[in-house]
């Protein structure tokens, strides 16, 4: 979703905002919009439909202008009211000019307020926010904080929102509900965004606002306000993993994601896994195990919905908990029958999906078990839920979801094993597993010196218009993310189906130019699998394999990414991250913008 950002300090404030635009342009590329103002209220305004580098590019053939723009709003867009046009492009502004907003979220009942103020304003835009900008300036009481509450209580949605009155330079008021609001403090000034990864790079220590909560930035301070009172709260020191890291020789973020795997895993299970003991060891774990759960409900959206379906199959296999994976706006729209003993289960990468963060308001409304396995720390679905583990796969910092899934993929194993010893699971299988789990970044490492090959078949494959990918057991969730992963890169229309589905009916649209990808990693369903793929082979369809090295079945293959050698479960992993290449090297081959797939953002912090 969009990003808000503002800074108010003693330096100029439009290359903090273009850079910071730069850092978060993941949360939104549709357009993007600054304006700075000067100490005596003189005003900068730059705007580009399309990526920051536009608007940078607006902003450096400026240079001329040597003014102190001490204090300003900056903003990327995903579009959810109008078009991706100029008009629409935050920040909007008041009628009289005043009033600058910034704005991340829906405001639901937008139509009502524009149509009562519409007697004394003219709309420029189709957005809902620009609807805000007229209603500072309707209510505004000579005094912003206090106007900004009276606006607040007639808005219904979700926001953050960043205002700036131009005869009040140095002054900025935020407020939010349920969309993320960040204010952090460094030695040049005071900045709000919607991101604390935006932040880190600039600030010392940041501070996250609370629903309802308001943010007053004047004469170089800040203050939180919770109905009109004071609010004391101690900032937290910015930390070095909450930092963007560098591109270095990587030719995008998703490929250095992808390849940064192999250390990522090494940092989620430090600390909670001792490989040397053979040993599971956390105290969160340790608390669920003491839980009365006899059912588990995943609730997640897009990778981390596929994530834990895949979890399902483990609490299943290992803990022996009946499980169900379900995607969040689906929980949303059927009927909730709140079970005491169940444990609700929230997956997040951004932790602040409004699909999966509803989800979990009405789960805790009625009092049941929460748990949730979040990425970014602090995050709204982090702060809420009851029991919590992260993620820890580090900043993901563009649109496609990867290395995030597999360190999600891990947490749910661990959950299941530490649950499953506290029941029925062998002590004696818990310590092979666990062995076996170690050699998982070796086995990423060899999948990832695949790339060349896998390049090459993405290449051959990327002529194609369609595709189908199957799995089954654990790859039909694999099957799903892979097929997810190719659409959202490289745009190819690609449907996952159960291996043993095919037959009941998407056969009927396989061709020679109708090619399937197929997981089938030796183990206990490899048989059946093969026999499913040649019913594709008899209607001369093209398969690209997912297997285990060694597999005899040459004469259904046309083409092979050899899977590591390992076990089926792992093969879960190795799977992924070779899907994640041929998913990049695909759209690559088709000249998309990896980091930026068409009409997608990084964290949807809407409905
Ligand atoms: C993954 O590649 C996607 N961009 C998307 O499906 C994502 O996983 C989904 O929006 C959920 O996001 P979250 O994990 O931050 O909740
Ligand atoms: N609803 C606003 C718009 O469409 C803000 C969307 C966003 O969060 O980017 O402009």
């Amino acid at each position: 979703m969009c990003w808000i950002f503002a800074y108010v300090g003693e330096t100029d404030s439009r290359e903090k905002l273009v850079n910071g635009l730069k850092m978060l342009e993941y949360r939104g590329y549709d357009s993007a919009w600054m304006v700075g103002l000067t100490n005596s209220s003189e005003v900068f305004i730059e705007k580009a439909v399309g990526r920051v580098s536009a608007l940078a590019t607006k902003v450096a053939s400026k240079s001329e202008d040597t003014k102190l723009y001490t204090t300003g709003i900056a903003h990327t867009r995903w579009a959810t009211h109008g078009g991706v046009t100029e008009a629409n492009t935050h920040p909007h502004v008041s009628t009289n000019e005043r009033f600058y907003i910034v704005h991340n979220g829906i405001i639901e009942n937008y139509k009502e307020i524009k149509a009562s103020l519409e007697s004394d304003h003219t709309f420029y835009s189709q957005t809902d926010t620009e609807v805000v900008a007229k209603l500072i300036e309707s209510l505004y009481d000579g005094n912003l904080k206090s106007t900004m509450e009276k606006v607040a209580a007639k808005l219904v949605g979700a926001y953050s929102l960043a205002v700036i009155d131009r005869e009040n330079p140095g002054t900025i008021v935020g407020i939010k509900l349920w969309s993320p609001l960040i204010v952090g403090e460094a030695t040049d000034g005071i900045y709000i965004s919607s991101d604390v990864n935006a932040l880190a790079a600039l600030a010392e220590s940041y501070t996250i606002l609370e629903d309802h909560e308001m943010i007053v930035i004047e004469d170089k301070k800040y203050s939180i306000f919770l109905a009109g009172e004071q609010v004391e709260r101690a900032s937290q020191e910015v930390e070095e993993g909450q930092k963007i890291d560098e591109l270095w020789n990587f030719t995008s973020y998703t490929e250095k994601e992808i390849f940064d795997i192999p250390s990522v895993l090494e940092n989620v299970w430090s600390g909670r896994i001792n490989f040397e003991t053979k040993e599971i060891k956390n105290e969160t774990l340790d608390a669920l195990a003491e839980l009365d759960i006899d059912r588990i409900c995943i609730i997640s959206s897009g990778s981390s919905y596929y994530a834990g379906d895949i979890g399902g199959y483990f609490f299943r296999k290992f803990a022996g908990i009946p499980c169900q994976a379900i995607i969040s706006s689906e929980f949303l729209a059927d009927t909730f029958i709140p079970e005491k003993k169940t444990l609700y289960v929230f997956l997040s990468q951004s932790g602040e999906t409004a699909d999966v963060r509803e989800s979990m308001k009405i789960v805790k409304a009625k009092g049941c078990m929460t748990f949730g396995i979040v990425n970014v720390v602090g995050s709204t679905i982090a702060r809420m839920a009851d029991y919590g583990l992260y993620s820890h796969a580090g900043v993901e910092v563009w649109v496609a979801s990867t290395k995030n899934v597999i360190a999600q993929v891990w947490v749910l194993l661990m959950v299941a094993v530490a649950l499953g010893k506290s029941r029925d699971m062998q002590i004696s299988d818990v310590r092979d597993l666990i062995a076996e789990l170690s050699e998982l970044p070796d086995k990423i490492s060899e999948t990832l010196m695949q790339g060349p090959h896998i390049k090459k078949l993405a290449k051959k494959y990327s002529n194609y218009d369609d595709m189908f990918v199957l799995g089954r057991n654990y790859f039909y969730p694999v099957a799903g993310e892979a097929s997810l992963k190719c659409k959202e890169l490289s745009y190819i229309h690609c449907e996952a189906y159960s291996a043993g589905e095919l037959k009941h009916g998407p056969l009927a649209l396989v061709s020679p130019k109708f090619p399937t990808m197929v997981f089938n990693p030796m183990g206990k369903f490899y048989s059946k699998t093969v026999s499913n793929v040649q019913e594709v082979a008899a209607r001369e369809g093209p398969i690209l394999w997912f297997i285990s090295k060694n597999d005899t079945h040459n004469e259904l293959y046309t083409d092979t990414i050899e899977l590591s050698e390992t076990s089926e479960l792992l093969s879960v992993f190795t799977g992924l991250v070779s899907s994640y290449l041929f998913a990049l090297y695909l759209a690559e081959a088709l000249w998309r913008d990896v980091d930026k797939p068409r009409n997608l953002a990084k964290s949807v912090t809407v409905e």
